[in-house]
């Protein structure tokens, strides 16, 4: 394997860490804790092991966390009253309802209720629009995290070639627009399921992205030699060795890109640790500009 490992661990440690400091500063100068609600509706399993990691998150950074669960049957007029209510409870100052929502929920309206100074994933219309012109705003979690990887590697991005796989409005979308900011630089080409061969592109990138939600969407013979490699992917194959009946692997075949490209994130520990550390990070940032 040539390439080095992008440790997302480490760095979500370490910014935990920063974090962490940022809160107690805002309590001991301020009297603010920063707080955040998550709602969860339905008991799909890997919502309730991300819901419980950020519960678990919160509590290590020293912020105050509500969980509200709510039943899969609940109807949408409660979720959207809940959601209102948070909007005007000064405890809190993130609001996550946590997707996918159970069949029958219509997620564009419930999302489109947060009030957007509370809206730390950063997926309502206001914050999207706001990140698309380049004014202050939340930057989405996962996208954030991906940048902060790059950045990690020590390569310079700017006049480079940055190819994205995968356009959905959680990932693909928004980590095109925050590459191609001018703070970043980059020449960016956003490659989905209508793109004739990914592998042209590929080729001539400096970084490649993939979230494209697929196992083995990118490999080695379609990578520059020296390129870094982010794997956004988290995808569950069978493997009867495990004791769980499966393993993690991400978008990429990681075996022939680690021996092509100078850096890759692992699956697990690469990408998934920088989601829940941005969204301790805006909604330390939301607190603080509430305590202001
Ligand atoms: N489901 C999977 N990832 C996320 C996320 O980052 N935010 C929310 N709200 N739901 C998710």
């Amino acid at each position: 394997m040539a390439a080095t490992l992008i440790d997302g661990k480490k760095l979500a440690a370490e910014m935990r860490s920063q974090i962490a400091e940022g809160v107690a500063q805002l309590k001991a100068e301020k009297g603010v804790t920063p707080g955040l609600a998550v709602i969860l509706v339905g008991d799909n399993p890997a919502s309730l092991s991300y819901v419980a990691a950020k519960e678990k998150a919160c509590a290590e950074a020293g912020m105050y966390s509500r969980e509200i669960r709510l039943p899969a049957e609940t109807p949408e007029s409660d979720l959207l009253a809940e959601i209102v209510r948070l909007n005007a409870d000064p405890a809190i100052h993130g609001i996550l309802v946590q997707l996918p929502l159970p069949r029958g929920f219509d997620e564009k309206k419930v999302i489109d209720a947060i009030a957007p100074e509370k809206d730390v994933d950063g997926f309502t219309p206001v914050n999207v629009g706001k990140m698309l012109i380049g004014e202050e705003c939340f930057l989405p979690c996962t996208p954030h995290g991906i940048v902060k990887l790059i950045e990690v590697t020590g390569m310079d991005l700017a006049g480079k070639h940055a190819v994205v796989i995968g356009r959905s409005n959680i990932v693909g979308k928004p980590v095109a627009v925050l590459l191609s900011r001018k703070s970043v630089n980059a020449t960016v080409t956003l490659c989905h399921t209508g793109t004739r061969d990914v592998g042209a592109f590929t080729r001539t990138a400096d970084v490649v992205v993939v979230a494209a939600g697929r196992p083995d969407t990118l490999t080695g013979d379609m990578l520059k030699p020296g390129a870094v490699v982010i794997d956004v992917g988290v995808n569950r194959v069978p493997d009867a060795s495990k004791p769980k009946g499966y393993r993690l692997c991400g978008d990429a075949d990681f075996e022939s890109c680690a021996a092509v490209a100078s850096a890759i994130t692992p699956v697990p520990g690469g990408v998934g640790p920088m989601t829940i550390t941005m969204l301790l990070w805006n909604t330390l940032e939301s607190a603080r500009r509430a305590a202001k």
